[in-house]
């Protein structure tokens, strides 16, 4: 195989020769315009590389424009692996030719250093150092620290993570905004860059210290840094542009910094580059410039190259390139089209989902409360975790029937109960059961919902269109109830959830209050008269009253609620549990069920990740009682690492709430077929067989810490 290189790569390949194979030949394309192979020179016609590969040189050493002619002519190619991240012109040239084309994103590192340099600098004031130096002048200075400053990184994509991870290591408080956030960027807190304009971005920028632009140029991007983002910043505070120059408007830019509102810009890139001479930003004293050079650290080019050989390997293996450009060209799914077509992984269900719902709505399914880090952390726990496979084991494909408080299911999947229903969709909770049961699971009641409990018991009944051959499968429904009424009324509800034909309760404790929701606070959404009370209808032409939780009663106890509890025969769980003596309580008092949860954070900010908190209570309880688990599942996976960490069962929240707003019961159960599917995925991946196979020894702490955490899987 001949591969096509510039002077430069081509000395990074031969630093490199064993990993490239014995088979393969370089083609050189030298600084001078010659190509040579084995140092002989050939010309066009003689070679015929099937692969090219250019290192960043090639944008600054002249031979460029050679390159590009090259590569235009070459019928033998097939793959070319850029060193550049974006999408260039070129590229579609090639594309249109059926040529594969990669980029390379090896500049987080380098970028990332660059803006901390810089806001160090900055705030060190490095520049007079060499004043006082010159004039020989003995003058301690004073500086800023970055430790307990706040910063905004819009894009929170490798080099916004990277740059996240350093700040948060120098003691900074990191918020990141990404359009499509994984969970996984190391940040404090993420807010959606849909809301950087809106209330909630405002108050951001008011509050940030140092705003770091890392995202791409994007119709939503472009121009984003405008006069009234530049208003809404902290006065004072520093704006650093690693993206792209149309991010930012220079004017407006300007504008800021001459006023005194904005102190330092600190720019490595611009709307027209290079920079023309005549540009007021090349003398402003408020703007810190470099010339578009903020990857140019020591160390990408030999990654650039690393990167070029774990591609050829797999461009050899016939597997998929990653950072293929035009590698989608799947046709856009219509929106009339079935929902199974429609949506094949659960975030476009999500991003359907946030374009439907009205901003304030969406803030209420999706937000938590305080700061939201209870949120966060339940998503960056399983990030803590990796799995640890086992090969060859000879396992079926996975058994993964369960039952939870007697409700027998095909998936130890539930939903989990949510107030909000008929803010989503008008089929409200009736669609949520339904699309449990036809999925051959069990959706639990939440109290709040717009039908009455009554109704709602026999929906599953009249769904009618449950899969024949998981028709068996579910022998119960089960009612949430909520701890706000006091103790008579508990007794009244308890009778009947049990005459309405409910199998079992889950008590949540959890919300003695509302959590301070930040976003809805905000939004002035006032729950109190957005939600629909189906089980309470007002009395006299007053609503009940749910804004009074907490206040119309004495304080629960688990006493109280254990002599409220032996009312009814029916088993409970008692869901909010976060540490062992709390389960052991809820033991004494007779559950059958401890449900591992902080509300989704949505109660007590601060609270653990419910993944951090699951081992001790499985440890405490588990061979006594059914532990169940929510909170930031997201993929089956997430799934799969909470039932080997102990749960009997995992339960999911907001993922449901998005399905039932973008297509009511076929969206809940795309949902939660999505997850199954992906659930039995990793289960046959990781070679278990069933539930029961499923422990510690699959799991290992990520990043593995060498081979005494490996041996033996998780021993915590
Ligand atoms: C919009 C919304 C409303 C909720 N309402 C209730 C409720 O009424 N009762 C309850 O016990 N939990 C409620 N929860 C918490 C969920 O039962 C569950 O603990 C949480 O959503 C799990 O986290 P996840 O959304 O990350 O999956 C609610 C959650 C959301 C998102």
């Amino acid at each position: 195989m001949q591969i096509l290189v510039n002077e430069h790569a081509g000395a990074l390949l031969d630093d490199r020769a064993e990993r490239l194979g014995d088979d393969v030949e370089l083609v050189r394309l030298t600084v001078d315009g010659r190509l040579l192979v084995d140092g002989c020179e050939r010309t066009r016609a003689d070679v015929a590389p099937e692969v090219a590969f250019a290192s960043a040189h090639v944008f600054t050493d002249g031979s460029g424009p050679e390159w590009l002619a090259l590569l235009d002519g070459l019928d033998s190619l097939r793959w070319l692996q850029s060193p550049a991240a974006g999408h260039l012109d070129f590229y579609d040239a090639l594309l249109a030719r059926g040529v594969r084309v990669t980029g390379a994103h090896v500049n987080a590192v380098p970028i990332a250093e660059y803006v901390m340099g810089a806001v160090l600098a900055n705030a060190q004031r490095v520049g007079e150092w060499a004043d006082a130096r010159t004039e020989r002048a003995w003058r301690p200075h004073q500086f800023s620290e970055i430790a307990g400053t706040t910063w905004l990184i819009v894009g929170t994509g490798a080099i916004g993570s990277a740059v996240a991870a350093r700040a948060r290591a120098f003691g900074a408080h990191v918020i990141g905004a990404r359009r499509h956030p994984t969970g996984t960027e190391p940040v404090h807190e993420m807010l959606d860059p849909a809301e950087l304009h809106g209330v909630r971005g405002q108050s951001v920028l008011g509050r940030v210290d140092v705003v770091v632009l890392a995202a791409p140029a994007t119709p939503q991007t472009i121009g984003l840094v405008d006069e009234a983002f530049l208003a809404a910043m902290k006065p004072g505070s520093v704006l650093v542009n690693i993206a792209r120059g149309a991010l930012v408007d220079e004017g407006a830019l300007l504008a800021s910094l001459d006023r005194g509102h904005l102190g330092r810009a600190i720019l490595d890139v611009f709307a027209t580059e290079p920079l023309p001479a005549d540009s007021p930003l090349w003398e402003h004293p408020g703007v810190v410039l470099t010339p578009h050079s903020s990857a140019g650290g020591t160390g990408r080019h030999a990654r650039a190259a690393e990167l070029f050989l774990d591609n050829l390997a797999r461009f050899r293996a016939g597997q998929p390139l990653p950072h293929e450009f035009g590698s989608s060209s799947q046709p856009e799914p219509q929106p009339g089209a079935p929902v199974a077509t429609r949506f094949s992984v659960l975030d476009e269900i999500e991003t359907e989902a946030r374009r439907r719902l009205d901003a304030d709505v969406w803030d209420f399914i999706d937000g938590g409360s305080g700061d939201e880090s209870t949120l966060a952390a339940n998503r960056s726990a399983f990030a803590r975790i990796t799995f640890r496979p086992r090969l060859l084991t000879g396992a079926p494909p996975p058994e993964t029937t369960t039952s939870f408080l007697g409700v027998a299911t095909a998936t130890p999947l539930l939903v989990a109960p949510f107030a909000g229903d008929s803010l989503l969709h008008a089929d409200g909770y009736r669609a949520v059961i339904a699309a449990a049961a036809r999925v051959g699971t069990v959706a639990i009641v939440p109290e709040v919902t717009a039908e009455p409990l009554e109704v709602l018991a026999r929906a599953d009944d009249r769904a009618g269109d449950r899969a024949d051959d998981r028709a068996d499968d579910r022998a119960g429904a089960i009612f949430q109830l909520s701890l706000r009424h006091p103790d008579e009324r508990l007794v009244e509800l308890l009778e009947r959830v049990a005459d309405a034909g409910f199998s079992a309760v889950c008590v949540t404790a959890d919300a003695p209050v509302v959590g301070v929701r930040r976003r809805d606070r905000r939004n002035r959404f006032n729950g109190a008269a957005r939600l629909t009370l189906g089980n309470f209808p007002p009395v006299d032409g007053n609503a009940p009253a749910l804004a009074g939780a907490g206040h119309t009663r004495e304080p629960m106890s688990w006493a109280r609620l254990g002599e409220v509890m032996a009312t009814t025969r029916l088993p409970f769980a008692v869901k909010g549990v976060l540490t062992a003596p709390d389960a052991r309580a809820a033991l004494d008092i007779g559950a059958a069920g401890v449900y591992v949860s902080n509300h989704g954070g949505r109660q007590l900010d601060g609270a653990p990740a419910t993944l951090d908190r699951l081992s001790e209570i499985v440890d405490e309880v588990g061979d006594a009682c059914e532990v169940a688990f929510d909170g930031g599942v997201r993929s089956g996976a997430d799934a799969v690492m909470a039932l080997a960490l102990g749960a009997r069962v995992v339960l999911v929240g907001r993922p449901v709430a998005w399905g039932l707003a973008v297509a009511g019961a076929d969206g809940v159960a795309r949902v939660l077929e999505i997850l199954d599917h992906e659930l039995r995925t990793t289960m046959a991946l990781l070679g278990v067989a069933d539930l029961a196979s499923l422990d510690r020894s699959v799991l290992q702490s990520a990043p593995s810490l060498g081979p005494a955490s490996t041996d033996e899987g998780l021993s915590t």
